[in-house]
C-alpha cells in the first residue's frame, strides 16, 4: 500500500484523540494530544539507548516522539482491543490508531495489550516509565504506583491530575462497585505521591506543574477554528472530489489537519482553503483574562492541577 492509501486508511479512522505528526505538516485527525507537548512537558532531549515504557499509550504519540528522541526499545501499552468504544476510554482504546501510524512511520515500537495491573507478570524493566493521564481513571492507584515503580530501572514520570491540598488521596468520583477497573478516579496530592514514591525506592522526587492552560492556548494556534464560507464543498472522503456536501450557513469548526490546500475537519471531511473566511483561536490571551477576573472575582482557589511527577532511582 502505498503512503497515499494508507493516510487514507488513517483518515477514514472514525476516533482519534492524539495528533501524531506523520510527517512534516501532516497529521492524524486527533484534538487532544499533540507532539508540541513532549516539550512543553519538559520531557527528556535525547533517549538514546534507553529503553522506554508507554503505559496507557492509546493512539501512540509519546511512544512515537520516544523513538524519534533515539530510544532503542519502546514499548506501547494499553487495555487495545479493536472492539472498544474508543470515545469512552473505560473499555478499552481501538488499537487501529497505534497500528496504522506505526506502520505508516515503518516505525519499530512495540504495542501490547495488557491492563497497567497486569504489568507486574513482566519480566522486564525499563530505563524510562512514562505513564500520562492514565492513573486518575484506576482504582487502585496504590498498586498502580507500585506496578510502575517495579518496572523503572531509572526514571519513573507520570503526568496527573494531582491535588493542591494538604489532604491525603480522596476518591473523586466513585464508580468502584462497578466491576471495571478504570472506574475509581481517585486522586492524591503531593504529599501522597512523595510518600508512595519514596517507599516504593525513589530517592528523588520532583513536581512540574504543567500550566494546562498555557498548553491549550499554544494548541489552539494550531488547531485553529475556521468560519467556512456559505456556499462551499465539504468532501467527504479523503480523496474525494466528487461525494461533495454543499454547506447551507456558515459554520465554524476547527482544524484537524492541514494537507497542501486542504483543510481537513474531524468527522466531517475536508474543505478547499479558499472557502474558509477567518481563523479564530479558541483560547485567545482575552479569553484567559476574562476567565481570570472572573476567576478572582469568585476567590476561587484551584482544586487540582495537571503535574509531571519525576521520579529518579539512583
Ligand atoms: C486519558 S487517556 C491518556 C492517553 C495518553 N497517555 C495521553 O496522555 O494522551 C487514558 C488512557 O488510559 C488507558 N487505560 C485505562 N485503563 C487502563 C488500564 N487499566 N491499563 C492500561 N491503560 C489503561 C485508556 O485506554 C486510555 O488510552
Amino acid at each position: 500500500m502505498d503512503k497515499k492509501d494508507q493516510l487514507k486508511k488513517i483518515y477514514e479512522i472514525p476516533f482519534w484523540r492524539q495528533k501524531i505528526e506523520l510527517e512534516p505538516g501532516v497529521f492524524t485527525p486527533g484534538s487532544s494530544v499533540f507532539p508540541e507537548l513532549w516539550e512543553i512537558m519538559k520531557l527528556p532531549e535525547k533517549l538514546n539507548g534507553l529503553s522506554f515504557l508507554d503505559v496507557g499509550a492509546n493512539d501512540g504519540l509519546f511512544s512515537f516522539l520516544a523513538e524519534e528522541k533515539g530510544a532503542e526499545k519502546v514499548v506501547a501499552v494499553d487495555i487495545y482491543s479493536n472492539s472498544a468504544d474508543s470515545s469512552t476510554m473505560t473499555d478499552g482504546w481501538s488499537s487501529k490508531c497505534i497500528e496504522t501510524v506505526k506502520k505508516y512511520k515503518n516505525s519499530n515500537i512495540q504495542i501490547r495489550s495488557n491492563s497497567l495491573y497486569d504489568l507486574e507478570h513482566w519480566k522486564e524493566k525499563f530505563d524510562i516509565v512514562f505513564c500520562s493521564n492514565v492513573i486518575i481513571w484506576l482504582n487502585d492507584i496504590f498498586k498502580a504506583h507500585k506496578v510502575l515503580s517495579e518496572m523503572t530501572n531509572s526514571t519513573l514520570i507520570i503526568r496527573e491530575d494531582i491535588l493542591l491540598n494538604t489532604r491525603g488521596a480522596q476518591l473523586r468520583f466513585s464508580n468502584l462497585h462497578k466491576k471495571n477497573p478504570t472506574q475509581g478516579h481517585l486522586i492524591g496530592n503531593k504529599d501522597y505521591y512523595r510518600d508512595v514514591l519514596k517507599k516504593f525506592g525513589f530517592n528523588s522526587i520532583t513536581f512540574f506543574d504543567i500550566r494546562e492552560d498555557l498548553i491549550w492556548s499554544e494548541y489552539s494556534k494550531n488547531h485553529p477554528v475556521y468560519t467556512i464560507k456559505k456556499g462551499a464543498f465539504i468532501f467527504e472522503s479523503f480523496d474525494s472530489q466528487d461525494s461533495a456536501t454543499e454547506l447551507e450557513n456558515e459554520k465554524k469548526i476547527r482544524m484537524s489537519a492541514k494537507i497542501n490546500d486542504r483543510i481537513y475537519f474531524r468527522g466531517v471531511g475536508w474543505v478547499k482553503t479558499s472557502d474558509l473566511n477567518e481563523i479564530q483561536p479558541i483560547y485567545t490571551s482575552k479569553f484567559r483574562m476574562n476567565l481570570k477576573n472572573l476567576l478572582k472575582r469568585i476567590s476561587f482557589k484551584p482544586y487540582e492541577a495537571n503535574y509531571i511527577i519525576i521520579a529518579r532511582k539512583n
